[in-house]
């Protein structure tokens, strides 16, 4: 694969061919991941939607198996889009999905395991009962725009309740369904949620997360020590964004701390600055934590794509909490993924002057696993850049890239350098003042990345609430052939990019860490590691 294929991915989630989108359904059955995701099975753009399915033992190596969900029935003719799985009583896990019916009518359908006692879930049939849910005119659903159902969650007085994306005119809204026995389902008069002017909600989630500690608890739990969450993929940005607030379950609602409608909407957080999309969260109740899996797509051309046979990963699973100011929520990749680093490159404290670049040796350095801290000298902050006003973080980093200098940065990695850096992405940060405080902005720029100019190259970036007077400003970044990964903060704020570089592919890639702003930092801690390849849903 390697020479003809230089941008597979070695540790990336992706199937031997084909499209990909969104991941659907994740759960922990019998000990075994389950995986399904959105895929064509004819080719390398988006159409003729099945349900893929992959099993795990550790979320990090895959084996495939048949398709779970395929188009086979009235109600779901035209495509079986995205949707969730819940685990129902007595331990039975039931899928509920989209379904393009004859009409191209959008409605949701529900479906069993063949065998409960199969840990791999192989078979699916379908309910005779579906759709189970669908628009009509009586309920004033549009049936271009009622699509991806959730993971069900059980209220105390004992009836399930679910989510249905969809959106009335421009306002996004999750429709709110109950039902006792998860089959006859009832709209209730009020949304779960809702807001004008942001177009359909797709693939919404929405799930408890303690208040203190790392912990993930059941989707159904609604207590005191229990903040709620609702992610939306919002179609019209293409961004998936996620609110904090309380459910209240008398009035069935989700009340946000900071909505969509009392602030811009560059202040909404969301869980990836970069290409994510359509992401999912399940609680894993053996290991007691909740994951989120999410879908990237292509930067390169369609006819790229075709060429090349394939379009569409999904990011190194990670684990999700809030973090302790309750104020935004906390990525980190699954600890499995460690398993896979081999060579490990301890660089001891190092000062990093201004303009200096540093190279990092003895990884592989096209898929690899990097981190680093950086410590800014407190007699130095008075170099920042002062702002006057706040701009969009991303414009801020497509403005001042990696090569305009500055007193504080920017300063961070190079990846998929070539030598010479013809080619290079660069992750870094930069600081400014800002109204007496300092300002963390966080980038990744891919405007280097490759000769080929027929590729995507936008930088993305967001600010990352670090005090670097008090706490060092760490980087993770997870490399992978044309995929960067990356955790800012500790995981504060991630940005997953993907590149085609020309002349720095496979041995031919270099990595470094630079500073190219004109006050020193210390570099407090640089650890490497290459990656070893993980069964992709095929051969090692
Ligand atoms: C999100 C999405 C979903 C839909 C699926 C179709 O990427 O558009 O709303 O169910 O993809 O593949």
């Amino acid at each position: 694969y390697s020479t003809n294929q230089p941008y597979r991915t070695g540790y990336h989630f992706q199937p031997p061919k084909n499209w990909i989108n969104d991941p659907n359904g994740p759960l922990i059955y019998k000990g075994v991941y389950h995986l399904f995701y959105q895929y064509n099975p004819k080719g390398a753009q988006w159409g003729n939607i099945v349900w893929a399915h992959s099993v795990s033992t550790d979320l990090i190596n895959w084996i495939p198996l048949d398709p779970a969900i395929f188009p086979s029935q009235p109600s779901d003719i035209n495509g079986c889009w995205s949707g969730s799985t819940t685990i129902l009583h007595g331990n039975k896990p039931s899928i509920l999905y989209t379904g393009i019916n004859k009409l191209n009518h959008q409605v949701q359908n529900l479906a069993y395991p063949k065998d409960f006692s199969d840990p791999f879930l192989r078979e699916w049939i379908k309910s005779p009962e579906n759709p189970v849910i669908e628009p009509t005119s009586e309920n004033k659903i549009n049936a271009s725009s009622f699509r991806d159902p959730t993971t069900g969650w059980l209220g105390k007085d004992g009836k399930w309740r679910g989510i249905v994306g969809s959106k009335r005119s421009t306002r996004g809204i999750a429709i709110l369904y109950k039902s006792k026995d998860f089959v006859k389902w009832k709209k209730s008069k009020h949304p779960l949620h809702s807001a004008k002017g942001t177009g359909m909600w797709e693939c919404p989630d929405f799930f408890p997360v303690l208040k203190n500690g790392i912990k993930g608890v059941d989707t159904s739990l609604n207590d005191d020590y229990v903040r709620h969450v609702l992610k939306v993929s919002l179609d019209d940005k293409k961004h998936d964004y996620y609110l904090i607030g309380s459910y209240d379950e008398e009035k069935d609602r989700f009340v946000p701390d900071r909505g969509f409608e009392e602030v811009e909407i560059e202040e909404v957080f969301r869980y990836d600055y970069g290409k994510y999309y359509a992401s999912k969260t399940f609680f894993d109740y053996e290991k007691n934590r909740r994951i989120l899996l999410g879908w990237v797509n292509e930067s390169s051309s369609i006819p790229d794509d075709i060429k090349k046979g394939w379009s569409g990963i999904h990011t190194i699973p990670r684990t999700i909490w809030l973090h302790e100011s309750g104020k935004q929520l906390v990525q980190w990749p699954v600890v499995e993924i460690e398993k896979l680093r081999v060579n490990h490159v301890n660089l001891p404290t190092k000062l990093l002057k201004g303009a200096e670049l540093l190279q990092i040796n003895g990884v592989t350095a096209s898929q690899a696993d990097v981190e680093i801290a950086f410590e800014v000298n407190k007699n130095t902050i008075g170099e920042a850049e002062v702002l006057e006003k706040l701009p969009d973080p991303q414009i801020l980093c497509s403005q001042k890239g990696t090569s305009v200098k500055s007193g504080l940065g920017p300063f961070g990695l190079f990846v998929f350098a070539s030598k010479g850096l013809q080619e290079f992405t660069s992750v870094f940060f930069r600081i400014f003042g800002f109204q007496n405080k300092n300002i963390v902005l966080f980038c990744s720029d891919q405007s280097r990345s490759s000769l080929n100019k027929d590729n995507d190259l936008t930088s993305y970036g967001t600010f990352i609430d670090v005090d670097v007077l008090h706490e060092k400003l760490s980087l993770r970044t997870l490399i992978d052939h044309s995929v960067v990964e990356s955790f800012g903060g500790e995981g504060k704020a991630c940005i997953t990019a993907r590149v085609y570089p020309t002349l720095a592919v496979n041995d031919k890639a270099l990595i470094y860490a630079f500073n190219n702003g004109t006050t020193d930092v210390k570099i407090t801690s640089l650890n490497a590691w290459s990656m070893k390849k993980a069964r992709l849903n095929g051969k090692l």
